[in-house]
């Protein structure tokens, strides 16, 4: 995830050289300083000493303990923080760090990768508007930024674009495998669900028609997307898909109780 962000920064001309990555790993360190030119530390504190502003990209598993690590020097000079961890509530990043510090809680896809991300973000009351049009900026070098205004609502973001992916990939295996059933050869059915899926979701996005205008467009009474589509809501897929994004954003709420509780 780190990555992409770097990566993304430096395509939209981001000076490398403000930029210090840290890790554990020195072979990791010396790739990214040799693909973009970033400044690298494998020792943290050394590494935030004069930073205004610090992503966390750790697994969410590790970032208590990376917090208690830098909390001493975070209270001194106050940096934004951003976190990226899955499932860790700001209320309790800032009690790792001390209180009181200017939180940008953010949670991106795996898009991100090819800088076609979704994140939604949520800012805590410490974080200036210039802090949060900061963290606005390094996201989306990953995609598309959309902030939240309460906290919770980050579950539901996890539930529908978080997870989302997934989901999708789901329905494309699904497709491809009844493409092959119906006569198609594999490769074939692969791309035409890819490329179909992909030309539909362009169109959602760009066009003015919502997707149900849209759907209605390409479904003629008694045609074949009308055979398709009557063929799903036999079988309740609106229900399917609330009951697994219910499912999604009941797991990370779980996920955060137990990950915030110490
Ligand atoms: N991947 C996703 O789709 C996704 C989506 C939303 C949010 N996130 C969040 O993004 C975060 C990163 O996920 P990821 O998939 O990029 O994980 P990752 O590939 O494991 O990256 C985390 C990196 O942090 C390094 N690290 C471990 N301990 C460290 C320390 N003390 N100081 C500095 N760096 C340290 C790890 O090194 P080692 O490998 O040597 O431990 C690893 O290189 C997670 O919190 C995850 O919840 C991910």
């Amino acid at each position: 995830m780190a990555s992409s962000l770097i990566s993304g920064l430096i395509n939209n001309q981001h000076a490398a050289c403000d930029i210090t990555v840290t890790d554990p790993d020195q072979q990791k360190l010396d790739q990214l300083h040799q693909l973009y030119a970033v400044n690298t530390d494998i020792d943290n504190l050394n590494a935030i000493k004069t930073a205004d502003v610090i992503v966390l990209a750790v697994k969410p598993q590790i970032l208590k303990q990376v917090c208690e690590l830098l909390k001493d020097s975070i209270c001194k000079s106050r940096p934004l923080i951003i976190s990226i961890a899955a499932g860790i509530r700001s209320t309790d990043i800032d009690r790792w760090l001390g209180n009181n510090n200017a939180i940008v809680r953010c949670m991106p896809n795996t898009p991100a990768l090819i800088q076609a991300g979704a994140t939604g973000l949520f800012a805590n009351k410490n974080a200036l508007a210039e802090q949060k049009t900061t963290a606005d900026q390094i996201l989306s070098s990953a995609g598309l930024t959309l902030w939240v205004d309460n906290e919770e609502q980050l579950d539901a973001v996890t539930a529908v674009s978080g997870s989302g992916p997934a989901y999708f990939f789901l329905f494309l295996e699904a497709m491809q495998k009844t493409g092959k059933q119906l006569g198609l050869d594999e490769a074939t059915a692969g791309l035409l669900a890819k490329q179909t899926a992909l030309g539909a979701a362009r169109m959602a996005l760009e066009s003015d028609d919502d997707t149900a205008t849209l759907r209605a467009k390409v479904t003629s009474k008694g045609g074949t997307t009308a055979a398709a589509i009557a063929s799903f809501e036999n079988n309740h897929f609106s229900d399917i898909i609330n009951q697994a994004l219910t499912a999604a954003r009941d797991r990370a709420i779980e996920l955060a109780d137990e990950l915030g509780k110490n």
